[in-house]
């Protein structure tokens, strides 16, 4: 009798605690994401456009399958869309007589043009499949996050809802907003900070510099007139070698342990002295954000956790929902430039009537 009650107990307690570890795994899951912006949710497009993340990722396959390289360049776009002046398609607009585009300052102009086609194709597909309801800044967040689990890293939801901006920023707004890879920590923590980024989500955005590339005149402040003394030696000898002048228009690789791959190695290279930018190898300087590198380069889950948790933040930024800005027609063109206006302030004013 008494060996009955004793394996009634230990059954009991077996099934609370497995209970209570589901209840704590899902607590955990639920503080690894940020708060979700009014407007924005993880079902939004369920009804809207069912099939929309298997369109978005089958595509991607295939481009990333030719070329590997333009997952960088659609991560790097989704962040120079958000920062300046929120995530809201601005980045994709071109420019027009009335002057030039957000698309035409510096730090854009490196930005990849294969990046703007593959979302306007991304677009097109989602159009037949669905009609227009899928917002041009909702699929470039889409792209990058495919982006990212595509070349190795983690998979994860977000956020959606996002609608596309009527305008776009001015050479300095846009100059004002993206750091300058020369900056050190102090600039780019101060800078960050305006947009809510703590020093954790700084040193984890950037470590998208995991893949892609950059041209030379972005770190030949480095190595002209002389060398960066916390540059690694033979790290700097072969950057010369790639760029003998300080006007060479060529390209390296940001990660050199796996450049095509997102992964953890970026912290390896700072804490080798082998980070491309100022504003890269400086965060292994600073003690405000050495520690959080070193805990990123010893313990890949621990960046991929911190990394979504901050792309999270970032894709949120001064979102346009509901009743602001529109769903584009082109991406790089906002709807009162062509037909597609009329039929956007119909569908407006038809949301609004049945959401009374
Ligand atoms: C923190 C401040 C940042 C600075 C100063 C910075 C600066 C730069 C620069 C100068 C380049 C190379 C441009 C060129 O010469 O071609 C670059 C490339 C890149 N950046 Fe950043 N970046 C920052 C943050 C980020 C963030 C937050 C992400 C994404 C989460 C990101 C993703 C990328 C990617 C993927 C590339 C490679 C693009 C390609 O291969 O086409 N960067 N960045």
């Amino acid at each position: 009798m008494a060996s009955i009650s004793c394996k009634i107990a230990t059954f009991s307690f077996l099934l609370i605690s497995i209970f209570l570890s589901i209840s704590i795994i899902k607590v955990c899951e639920a503080q690894a994401r940020p708060p979700t912006a009014k407007g924005l949710s993880y079902t939004f497009y369920d009804k809207r456009c069912p099939k929309l993340e298997s369109i978005v990722r089958t595509e991607l396959k295939k481009v990333f399958k030719k070329d590997i390289a333009q997952a960088a360049g659609l991560l790097r776009l989704h962040f120079h869309d958000c920062f300046v002046q929120g995530c809201d398609g601005s980045v994709l607009l071109d420019g027009s007589a009335s002057g030039p585009s957000e698309k035409d300052a510096p730090p854009n102009l490196t930005l990849r043009a294969e990046a703007f086609k593959i979302i306007e194709k991304l677009r097109g597909l989602l159009e037949k499949s669905c009609g227009r309801v899928v917002s041009c800044s909702d699929i470039t967040a889409l792209a990058a996050r495919d982006a990212v689990f595509l070349s190795g890293g983690p998979d994860y939801k977000i956020p959606l809802g996002r609608r596309d901006g009527l305008t776009f920023a001015s050479r300095q707004v846009t100059l004002d907003n993206l750091p300058p890879p020369s900056s050190n920590t102090t600039t780019i923590l101060n800078s960050l900070a305006t947009k809510n980024l703590d020093p954790t989500d700084v040193v984890s955005l950037s470590g998208g510099h995991t893949i892609g590339i950059s041209h030379c005149n972005s770190f030949t402040n480095r190595l002209y007139p002389t060398q960066d003394p916390v540059m690694d030696k033979t790290f700097g000898k072969n950057l010369r070698l790639t760029c003998p002048t300080n006007t060479t228009t060529n390209t390296t690789v940001l990660d050199i342990r796996s450049p095509n791959t997102f992964d953890n190695k970026y912290y390896v290279d700072l804490m080798n002295r082998q980070g491309l930018f100022t504003s890269d190898q400086d965060l292994y300087t600073d003690k405000r954000t050495k520690g959080i590198v070193t805990s990123f380069a010893v313990n890949q889950s621990l960046f991929f956790e911190k990394f979504v948790f901050a792309m999270l933040k970032m894709g949120q930024l001064s979102v346009l929902t509901e009743n602001q800005g529109e769903i584009r027609a082109n991406c790089s063109v906002r709807n009162v430039n062509n037909k597609s206006f009329l039929t956007s302030v119909v569908e407006n004013v038809a949301r609004e009537f049945i959401e009374m």
